[in-house]
C-alpha cells in the first residue's frame, strides 16, 4: 500500500466565529497540499472542528439550546468558509462524531490499562466566575484580576497522564530530529519548555462541572479534558485501529500556529504517541500570528478580519494571495487594509490583470483572437526568457520550502518582467506597419506574452487556483495536474484561441 502524504492543520475552537487567523492556517495548507498534489503525491488533507469544552458549554446555557446546536451552527461557518475559499481538504472532523469519540475512549482505556493514567487529587486556585483553574503566574501584582471574581483554592479529584518519564526521551528525540519543527528556531521554545521538570498532565474533569466532553471510559463521573480529545483527531481522521492506518500515518505535517506549538503539539502529542506505541508525526509547520493593532488577532481581543467580507469583495483568490504574500510563514504579520488595497491594485489588478486584458485585446485586434507563432527571437525574447529561467529554478525549492511570500515575488516580478516585454516590442506599434519583419515581430510579440503568461500561473496555481485556471483558458492553455513539463518554455500555445477580453481584478466599488 503507498503511504499518502497526510497533511492537517490545527482543528478550531467551536467558540466564536472563524476569523482571518483561522482562514490564513487553511490557505497555508491548502497551497502545501495543493503543491503536493502537482508534485505527484497523494494527498490527504485534514481540517475540522474542536467541539468540546466549557466554552461551549456555557454559551450554549446562555443560548438556552444543547451545547450540539451550537456546534452544527459554527460547523457550517466553518465549513462554509472552506467552501468560500476553495480549500481542497478531503475530511472534515468535528470531535463530536462517534468515529472520533471511539478512538479517544479506544486509546483512554489502553493507556488505563498500561498504568499510563492514574487517578489523584488537584489542588489548586478556581475561578468560580470563569469556571476554570488559575495559576500563580495569572496574578498581577500579586492580585488576581477582576475578571476572576472570587478565586478560591479548591481540591478535586482528578485523571492524570503520566508525562514526566518521557521528559528525557522527548528531549533526545527533538535535538536528534532536527527536521521535525518548521521552522527550527521553534525547536529552541521546546526545549526551553522541557528544561523545567514536566508535571504530570490533567485529562480530565468531573461531570458536575463539565459535562460536555467525551466519558472516560473507565469512569462515568468523568470527561476528558481538551487536549486528549483535541490531538487525537490526527489519528481519528488517518484511521487508527482499521487497516487504512498505515496509509495515513505517520502524519507528514500538522500545521498550528505558534501558540499550540509548545506543550500541546511538541510536548503532550508526541508522548501520548510514543505511550501507545504510534509513530511520531514527520514535521510541524509551525507559523505564527496576524496582528491587529499589535496584538494576536483573536476572539477575544475583540479586533477580528471577517474573511469572508473581504472574500466577498475580491474574490477568494485575491484574499489568498494576499496572506501568502505578506506572510513569512513562521513570522507574524500586522493586518492592514490599506496594504491589501495596495496589494490588490498594484500585484493583481494593475501588473496581472492588466497584462492579462493587454493581450487579450490585441490578439482580437491583430491575431484573429489566436495565439500566433513565434517567428523571431531576438534580445527582447531572449530577455524574456532567461529571466523565466532564473525564476524558474528558485520556485520549486522556494516551494518546498515553504517561502511562499518569495515565491510569489520571483513569479510577481516575472508578470512586471513580461510587462517590461510588451512596453519594449510595443505590438500596438508594430501592428500600424505594413513591413514584413514588423509584423513577423508583432506576432512573435503576442505569442511570447501569451507563453510566458502560462508559465507565469503554472506555480501560482496552488496560491490562487481559480484565477490561473481562468488565465490558462483564456490563453488557450490546458490544466493540468502534475508539473511535469509545465514549466519547460515551448510553443505550447500555437494557434490556441484566446478568449474575450475580461476584468479578472476589477476595482471595488468604494465602501
Ligand atoms: N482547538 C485548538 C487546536 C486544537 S488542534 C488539535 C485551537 N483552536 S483555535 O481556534 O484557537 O485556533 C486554531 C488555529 O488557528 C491554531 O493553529 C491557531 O494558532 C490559529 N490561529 C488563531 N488565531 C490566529 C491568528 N491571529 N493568526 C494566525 N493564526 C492563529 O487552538
Amino acid at each position: 500500500m503507498s503511504k499518502k502524504f497526510y497533511i492537517t492543520t490545527a482543528i478550531d475552537y467551536a467558540n466564536g466565529s472563524p476569523h482571518l487567523g483561522h482562514a490564513y492556517e487553511k490557505v497555508l495548507t491548502d497551497i502545501v497540499a495543493r503543491f503536493r498534489r502537482l508534485m505527484g503525491d497523494e494527498v490527504k488533507f485534514l481540517t475540522g472542528l474542536d467541539e468540546h469544552g466549557q466554552k461551549v458549554q456555557m454559551s450554549a446555557q446562555k443560548e438556552g439550546v444543547p451545547p450540539i446546536d451550537v456546534c452544527d451552527r459554527l460547523a457550517i461557518e466553518f465549513q462554509g468558509l472552506c467552501q468560500a475559499l476553495h480549500i481542497s481538504n478531503d475530511d472534515y472532523i468535528r470531535t463530536t462524531q462517534q468515529r472520533h469519540k471511539d478512538v479517544v475512549q479506544d486509546i483512554l482505556q489502553k493507556l488505563y490499562d498500561k498504568g499510563e493514567i492514574y487517578k489523584a487529587d488537584y489542588n489548586g486556585f478556581y475561578s468560580v466566575r470563569q469556571e476554570q483553574f488559575v495559576t500563580e503566574k495569572e496574578k498581577v501584582d500579586g492580585h488576581w484580576p477582576a475578571i476572576y471574581g472570587d478565586v478560591v483554592e479548591v481540591t478535586e479529584t482528578n485523571y492524570f497522564f503520566k508525562l514526566a518519564q518521557y521528559q528525557d526521551w522527548l528531549i533526545r528525540t527533538i535535538k536528534t530530529n532536527e527536521q521535525m519543527i518548521y521552522p527550527r528556531f521553534r525547536s529552541a521554545d521546546v526545549l526551553q519548555f522541557l528544561k523545567e521538570p514536566l508535571n504530570d498532565l490533567c485529562i480530565s474533569r468531573p461531570k458536575e462541572r463539565l459535562e460536555w466532553g467525551i466519558e472516560l471510559p473507565f469512569d462515568s463521573d468523568f470527561v476528558t479534558y481538551v487536549w486528549f480529545d483535541a490531538l487525537t483527531n490526527y489519528i481519528t481522521a488517518a484511521g487508527y485501529g482499521t487497516d487504512e492506518f498505515d496509509k495515513h500515518w505517520p502524519a507528514d505535517y500538522h500545521v498550528i500556529g505558534k501558540d499550540i506549538l509548545v506543550p500541546p503539539h511538541a510536548v503532550y502529542w508526541p508522548i501520548m504517541l510514543k505511550a501507545l506505541g504510534i509513530e511520531l508525526p514527520k514535521h510541524f509547520l509551525v507559523h505564527g500570528w496576524w496582528l491587529s493593532s499589535g496584538a494576536k488577532m483573536s476572539k477575544s481581543t475583540g479586533e477580528v478580519v471577517n474573511p469572508l467580507d473581504l472574500i466577498e469583495q475580491f474574490g477568494a483568490d485575491a484574499f489568498r494571495y494576499f496572506v501568502t504574500r505578506e506572510m513569512n510563514v513562521g513570522q507574524d504579520s500586522e493586518f492592514s487594509l490599506d496594504l491589501f488595497m495596495s496589494r490588490y491594485n498594484s500585484d493583481l489588478a494593475n501588473d496581472l490583470g492588466n497584462l492579462v486584458s493587454r493581450l487579450l485585446n490585441m490578439g482580437g485586434r491583430y491575431t484573429d483572437g489566436k495565439v500566433p507563432t513565434a517567428e523571431v527571437e531576438e534580445a527582447p525574447e531572449k530577455e524574456i526568457k532567461a529571466l523565466w529561467s532564473a525564476t524558474e529554478q528558485e520556485l520549486i525549492p522556494l516551494f518546498e520550502d515553504f517561502q511562499f511570500h518569495k515565491a510569489l515575488d520571483r513569479i510577481f516580478s516575472f508578470v512586471s518582467g513580461i510587462n517590461r516585454y510588451a512596453e519594449t516590442r510595443a505590438p500596438w506599434k508594430l501592428a500600424k506597419s505594413e513591413a514584413p519583419e514588423d509584423q513577423a515581430a508583432l506576432r512573435t510579440s503576442l505569442a511570447t506574452m501569451a507563453e510566458a503568461l502560462r508559465l507565469a500561473v503554472v506555480l501560482l496555481t496552488p496560491v490562487m487556483p481559480q484565477i490561473s485556471d481562468k488565465i490558462r483558458g483564456l490563453v488557450g492553455a490546458d490544466n493540468f495536474d502534475s508539473l511535469e513539463g509545465q514549466l519547460q518554455w515551448g510553443n505550447t500555445l500555437e494557434g490556441k484561441a484566446l478568449g474575450e477580453k475580461t476584468i479578472l481584478f476589477p476595482r471595488p466599488e468604494p465602501k
